[in-house]
């Protein structure tokens, strides 16, 4: 069973209750999101394999580490994904980014992939799938499927906010994922929003109703 990580890192507390405030505008909102983002990665980074290397400072030669192994790639699921992204790639500027886009069928509710473009090699990447409210569950679930079905072998979830749901969920479909998030809320309500959640990250990232 992929273990679920709460990052309780007072940073990462502290920005994410000012994103959950109603009155916080749509710039600072976006900041917020990068900057969670970028708090959270380096958290999730923590058990990426060093290797040394032989270089010289300016002062003497030297064996120094860098990050060996496995390339990154971060799979935002759209839209609201890229808000996360944008802040992971500040501090891993090198990391590939492939985007998933889901729509909801609106008979079955399941959610249906139209848009599907990822980096080359897949399989030897070290995949991070982005999607700030794991919810039901069903996007982050049929988002991993889609990187998985290209050949990624090792993937880790990370979310901002989650509900219950949308966490046994992904544990259900995704036993060998790992699921990263800043807050595990209540519950979600009638019309599928997390309690007390922080509203429609889409919309709030983006100034749109
Ligand atoms: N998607 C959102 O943007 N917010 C929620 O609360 C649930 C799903």
């Amino acid at each position: 069973m992929g273990q679920v990580h709460v990052l309780e890192h007072p940073l990462i507390q502290h920005k994410l209750t000012i994103m959950r405030s109603k009155d916080t505008p749509t710039k600072e909102f976006r900041e917020l999101v990068q900057e969670v983002a970028m708090l959270m990665a380096y958290e999730i980074t923590r058990d990426l394999p060093l290797a040394p290397i032989a270089i010289e400072t300016p002062v003497a030669p030297t064996v120094a580490k860098v990050i060996h192994g496995k390339t990154l790639a971060i799979v935002p699921v759209l839209r609201a994904g890229l808000g996360m992204a944008d802040g992971i790639l500040q501090l891993i500027p090198n990391a590939k980014v492939g985007h998933v886009g889901l729509y909801r069928d609106p008979e079955t509710l399941e959610p249906v992939e139209y848009y599907c473009k990822l980096p080359q090699q897949m399989d030897l990447r070290e995949v991070i799938v982005v999607d700030p409210m794991l919810a039901t569950g069903g996007s982050a679930s049929a988002a991993i499927e889609a990187v998985k079905r290209r050949g990624s072998t090792s993937v880790k979830l990370m979310c901002l906010v989650s509900a219950p749901d949308g966490i046994a969920r992904v544990q259900r479909d995704h036993p060998d994922v790992d699921i990263y998030v800043a807050s595990i809320d209540e519950r979600l309500n009638d019309h599928g929003y997390i309690v007390p959640g922080l509203g429609d990250a889409g919309d709030r990232l983006y100034g749109t109703k």
